[in-house]
């Protein structure tokens, strides 16, 4: 297994628009020394993104977008990514659906995690969704970025049990737990460690 140090480790981008939670796992993640990746800079839409916190804990720079205006944004955005290097980006709980243009520019190097068992519920309200049509298992999915939302090729899924009382907010944090091992687990097999 190779060992990366901080200086040849993967530049990553984080962009976050709420808790965070999956940023914080990913920041821990990257300290490791086993690691491919560091985390080098925390992308928001969203000025009162609590995650944005994690930024000041563990002193990573952060910068906010205004998605008001996509094109303008997504060119800022661009500019700043190169700035800082930026090699690899990773999608965490990001609320906004980047264009073609943007995605091309680091094709095959975005990643996302989403809280289904994809194919099945893209979008938002997975779990709710998953409850109404008695499913008997959820999971968590991280996959490679397209143009279509949550269709890129899959990397990593764990799948776990729905229980007789599930509700959607046990089902979600019950889920969020393995997100934050999925992850890292995910960008492992990227990196073919
Ligand atoms: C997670 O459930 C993730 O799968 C989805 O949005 C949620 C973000 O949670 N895309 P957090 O901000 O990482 O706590």
């Amino acid at each position: 297994m190779v060992l990366l140090t901080g200086h040849n480790k993967i530049k990553t981008a984080v962009f976050i628009s709420g808790t965070g939670s999956n940023l914080k796992s990913l920041i821990k993640f990257s300290k490791k020394k086993v690691s491919p990746i560091s985390v080098d800079l925390i992308i928001s839409n969203n000025p009162k993104a609590i995650g944005l916190n994690y930024g000041k804990i563990y002193k990573i720079k952060n910068k906010i977008f205004n998605f008001k205006n996509k094109k303008i944004a997504e060119k800022n955005l661009l500019l700043e990514l190169k700035k800082n290097k930026i090699e690899m980006i990773c999608l965490a709980g990001f609320m906004r659906i980047l264009s073609k243009n943007f995605i091309k520019k680091f094709k095959g190097k975005i990643l996302n995690i989403h809280p289904s068992l994809l194919p099945k519920y893209k979008g938002l309200n997975t779990h709710q969704r998953a409850l109404n049509n008695k499913e008997k298992y959820s999971g968590c999915t991280v996959h490679f970025v397209n143009s279509k939302l949550d269709s890129g090729k899959i990397i990593l899924q764990k799948k776990i049990k729905i229980n007789k009382y599930e509700t959607a907010n046990s089902l979600s944090k019950k889920i969020l737990v393995q997100e934050h091992k999925l992850y890292p687990k995910a960008i492992f097999k990227v990196f073919n460690f």
